[in-house]
């Protein structure tokens, strides 16, 4: 039997290429052994304020971009959480053996509760709770997230435990799978993680075109000139080469910035072409996608039908567990 495994990513804002280094390309490497469940977390979506006339348009464009990146239907269940209701179902269960404090301290809800004060929500508060029902629903036993994540796998992790001592042995105790390096920093804040929900001129978006590549890599964050020791931004853009060229093209640059011989704006050329190189065939095999909806549907219909299929045996379990049937 093969191992199985669950993410998702929530449709808002610009997939990155922080997503497809650091998330998707694992995804796609991961697909080949595993049996892996992915799924477009847009319940997860909206306890942040989002554009509900542009919604549906992002749920596909999310699927789009997973296929264009190289994920396979054939090979992985594509799906979308709120078809799937069974993972609200039992994460009403598990609510009902959560302590209120565990969810007030968790990290990431101290952050948005700071970020979005104007809406702190009870989805928000909850957010762990229905993270765990993805996973736990499922059985996974290894969720391939970025370190961000590690808190709410390790919570699902303990809420397993919990109810399987609680009630019956129905859950897996699933692993967080850290997905690799590099850590994609911010183009203007090379301090700060590369994140969709900040400013366009931060990230390069997988589906930018080139001229725009250019102009944001134009515009990164350097500094005055190489002097021994890289700051963030001239660190990122060296990372960022690392993962987009050849071997040669990097040391090349990498030994012109060690005799202090490297002119920025030549780095920032070889980048961005490096990258544009990577994302045009990416481009291009979207633009295919999306130009057929029917077809896009139709694998969210039957990634869904299997994904129901092993939520709701699952859920039952939980229920007879819990004496509800
Ligand atoms: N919270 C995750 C994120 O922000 C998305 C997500 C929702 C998820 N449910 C999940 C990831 C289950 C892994 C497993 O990226």
């Amino acid at each position: 039997m093969k191992k199985r495994i669950l993410s998702g990513i929530r449709p808002t804002g610009d997939l990155h290429i922080g997503h497809y280094l650091g998330v998707i390309s694992n995804w796609v490497e991961l697909q080949e052994e595993f049996d892996c469940y992915y799924m477009i977390a847009d319940l997860h979506a909206i306890t942040s304020s989002y554009d509900k006339e542009k919604f549906q348009d992002k749920i596909l464009e999310t699927l789009a971009v997973y296929m264009a990146c190289g994920l396979d239907p054939e090979k992985v269940t594509l799906f979308k959480q709120s078809d799937i209701s069974e993972h609200t179902d039992l994460a009403w269960l598990f609510n009902c053996i959560t302590p209120m404090g565990e969810l007030s301290r968790m990290t990431q809800f101290k952050e948005k509760s700071e970020t979005q004060a104007e809406n702190v929500n009870a989805g928000l508060w909850d957010y762990p709770v229905l993270m765990a029902a993805d996973i736990l629903i499922y059985n996974a036993d290894l969720v391939p997230v970025g370190e961000d994540q590690l808190q709410h796998v390790e919570f699902s992790r303990t809420l397993a435990r919990k109810f399987n001592n609680q009630f019956a042995k129905v859950f897996n105790e699933p692993k967080a799978l850290l997905t690799k390096e590099p850590r994609v920093k911010s183009l203007l804040y090379p301090n700060k993680k590369m994140s969709k929900t900040d400013a366009a001129g931060n990230y390069i978006a997988i589906l930018d075109p080139p001229e725009i590549i250019e102009k944001k890599i134009g515009s990164a964050v350097t500094d005055t000139g190489p002097s021994g020791t890289k700051t963030p931004g001239v660190e990122n853009l060296f990372r960022l080469l690392e993962a987009f060229s050849p071997k040669e093209i990097y040391n090349n640059m990498d030994n012109q910035y060690e005799i202090g011989d490297l002119k920025y704006s030549e780095l920032k050329k070889v980048l961005s072409d490096s990258i544009t190189k990577k994302l045009v065939p990416i481009q291009q095999k979207y633009q295919e996608l999306i130009s057929n909806p029917e077809n896009l549907y139709q694998i969210l219909e039957s990634g869904n039908s299997q994904a129901r299929k092993v939520a709701s045996e699952n859920l039952k379990n939980a229920k007879k567990a819990m004496g509800l049937i």
